[in-house]
């Protein structure tokens, strides 16, 4: 029997992916992920940090495909315990860290990684407070790779009301332009959207992700059957399904200036 705390319907949604596991909850999931990884032509010498990791499948997947090192951080201790878990599993010690630590106060050193790579993390967050981390952290010249769900159309209120219901209250997507901006006005450089798409049935199916993560089926064989998750899960699905109108997607990346010199320091001082 699987250890719960909470009943199913009282789980916001971080807590209902850490319960079950989820590797990848990302827009576009696993599939998208290895997609866009070749485009970022990463070497074995580059160091990366996977902000807000979850249970750490892509920054295993990373860590294999490539052969660099890489950090995984996540605020949930519980994801973080799962990430290890993976990383033991698939033999990756050597390669891949884990951390306990919240995104917004990284207790990482200043320009530290090649490339700061988040999936669907800052569209919960205070965006400019998170942005500002990861070009601390950044060594100059680094990148920024960010998948996040981005308004291809205004929101009604309606549609508003149901995505907090679903993603919690502080689900805030913005447009591709919105997020080109935020990257903007915290100092990153040579901006863009990397494979934008539009949010498709099926483009984030827990349940389909969770049937191709060999690492945790046999703990989720036990919950499946717990009250209220089916319709938990089938409840996100549908939303997703009806409202696909109003969603995409894409990697919004960003390069931190090679030299933090008084140029790029007197621009950001008056972009505020
Ligand atoms: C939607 S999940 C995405 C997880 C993973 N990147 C993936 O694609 O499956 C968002 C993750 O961000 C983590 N998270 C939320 N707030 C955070 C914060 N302030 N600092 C670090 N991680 C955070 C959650 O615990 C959760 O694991």
């Amino acid at each position: 029997m699987s250890q719960m705390l909470k009943k199913i319907d009282e789980m916001n949604y971080f807590e209902l992916l850490a319960w079950l596991g989820i590797g990848s909850s990302h827009p576009g999931g696993m599939p998208y992920t290895r997609q866009y990884l070749p485009e970022l032509e990463l070497s074995s010498n580059h160091y990366v940090l996977d902000a807000g990791c979850g249970t750490g499948a892509t920054t295993c997947y990373l860590a294999k495909q490539v052969g660099c090192k890489v950090l995984g951080i996540d605020i949930s201790e519980e994801m973080i315990a799962k990430a290890q878990k993976r990383a033991e599993r698939e033999g990756l010690g050597e390669l891949v860290e884990f951390k306990a630590c919240d995104v917004t106060h990284l207790p990482l050193p200043s320009s530290e990684f090649d490339l700061v790579l988040a999936e669907s993390l800052t569209v919960f967050l205070d965006k400019p407070r998170v942005y500002k981390e990861f070009y601390r952290v950044l060594k100059p010249g680094g990148r920024l790779a960010d998948v996040e769900m981005a308004l291809v159309q205004d929101l009604t209120p309606e549609v508003r009301e149901e995505m907090e219901q679903c993603f919690g209250p502080r689900t805030q997507p913005l447009s591709f332009e919105g997020w080109v901006g935020v990257l903007q006005k915290a100092g990153f450089i040579y901006i863009g959207t990397l494979l934008p798409q539009y949010l498709r049935p099926g483009s984030n199916q827990i349940v389909q992700e969770l049937r191709n993560d060999w690492v945790f089926i046999k703990e989720l064989v036990s919950k499946i059957r717990e009250p209220g998750l089916m319709a938990r899960l089938k409840s996100n699905a549908e939303f997703n399904q009806r409202n696909q109108a109003y969603f995409g997607y894409g990697v919004i990346c960003g390069r931190k200036p090679e030299e933090f010199g008084l140029f790029h320091h007197l621009r950001r001082v008056l972009r505020g």
